[in-house]
């Protein structure tokens, strides 16, 4: 079981508020993602939750039971750091045993446990080996072994490929869904970017200064943002937010129109601009359009192999249907 709850949940540091009263549930076997810019509270958020950190008032439980006063050792969870905190002198098998062993489980079954997770993140032929004798892919997948081996009601995990260079970073995203997959255990993951929550989440938890701004599922919070923040934060590229007469028109006060929503031409269309940067990945092509008469640039995505070139007049068309809308408060219409 790893049901976590957060009830009226508030962090302050000194006078500083640096959780607002927050309400939060994570179901049993859910992947849920933390995702915000740094400095809004993720780390804050989880390390409450894992009891490293006090709250100031509110109530967290687990699995229906009062948690919020139990020390980190008892909550039955295993948090992953970004540094992997492995003891260089000690082979894979004994930083795996770390935890069981001051826990003093029997040999036996701390064996069996190793295996098994060893098995489970391809190390069974790396147990005897040090830390230092091990790819960087490795040593995260020997710090999550020590969290699986203690067969913790929820995994916590803050930044842990931040570390990693990015075709590493691709491949233990898709490890550690596996291992999700595999071990149908909660898991909560950290993280500011907003790719890596739209991939590995069930759902996403978008937070900025402390607060709430939406939780959904990465594809909930791609079709329907709640606001304006989320608009901008969740996508890639950003979504494209227009204010002025332009949004007038729509009856709002800013829409918001993603790259991949728009259709280009060289004859005619909605919005003329001249292409400035173009972004060449092969698959697609991301062009940005200037001059439109519009207050920014805007960012439209195309076909890989489009012939247009830096000076080249185009005519931009948005799906009408695909248009986000939002108030002066920045709240979707
Ligand atoms: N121990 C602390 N003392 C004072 N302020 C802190 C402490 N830990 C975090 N903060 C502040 O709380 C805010 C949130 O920090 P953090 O949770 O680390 O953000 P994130 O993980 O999203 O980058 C930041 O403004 C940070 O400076
Ligand atoms: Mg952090």
């Amino acid at each position: 079981m790893g049901t976590i709850t957060l009830d009226k949940v508030t962090k302050s540091f000194g006078a500083v508020q640096v959780i607002p009263p927050l309400d939060l549930t994570i179901g049993d076997g859910e992947f849920v993602v933390f995702v915000g810019p740094s400095g809004c509270g993720k780390s804050t958020l989880l390390r409450l939750i894992a009891g490293l950190e006090d709250v100031t008032s509110g109530e967290i439980r687990i699995d229906g039971r009062n948690a919020t006063e139990t020390p980190p050792a008892k909550r039955g969870l295993a948090m992953v750091f970004q540094s992997y905190a492995l003891y260089p002198h000690m082979s894979v098998r004994k930083n795996i045993a770390f935890p069981l062993r001051m826990a003093g489980m029997d040999k036996a079954e701390q064996d069996r446990r190793i295996e098994a997770a060893a098995k489970v993140l391809n190390l069974s032929d790396y147990l005897d080996r040090r830390p230092g004798q091990l790819s960087g892919g490795q040593r995260q997948r020997v710090a999550i072994g020590r969290a699986i081996v203690r067969e913790p009601a929820a995994f916590l995990f803050d930044e842990p490929l931040s570390n990693l260079d990015a075709a590493l970073r691709v491949n233990m995203r898709l490890e550690i869904s596996e291992l999700h997959n595999t071990l149908e255990t909660t898991m909560i993951y950290v993280t500011h970017d907003q790719v890596e929550a739209m991939t590995m989440a069930d759902k996403i938890v978008v937070l900025r200064a402390g607060n709430i701004e939406q939780v959904g599922s990465p594809l909930e919070l791609y079709r329907n943002p709640r606001n304006v923040f989320v608009a901008g934060f969740i996508g890639s590229p950003k979504m494209n937010l227009i204010d002025g007469a332009e949004a007038a028109k729509h009856d709002a006060k800013t829409i918001g129109v993603r790259p991949e929503h728009m259709s280009i031409s060289t004859t005619d269309g909605q919005w003329r601009g001249v292409v400035g940067v173009s972004e060449h990945l092969g698959s697609d092509t991301f062009l940005h359009v200037h001059d439109t008469g519009l207050a920014d640039t805007l960012t439209v995505r195309c076909d890989g192999e489009i012939g247009v070139h830096h000076g080249d007049a185009v005519y931009l068309t948005p799906q009408p249907d695909k248009i986000h809308r939002f108030d002066e408060a920045g709240l979707r219409l």
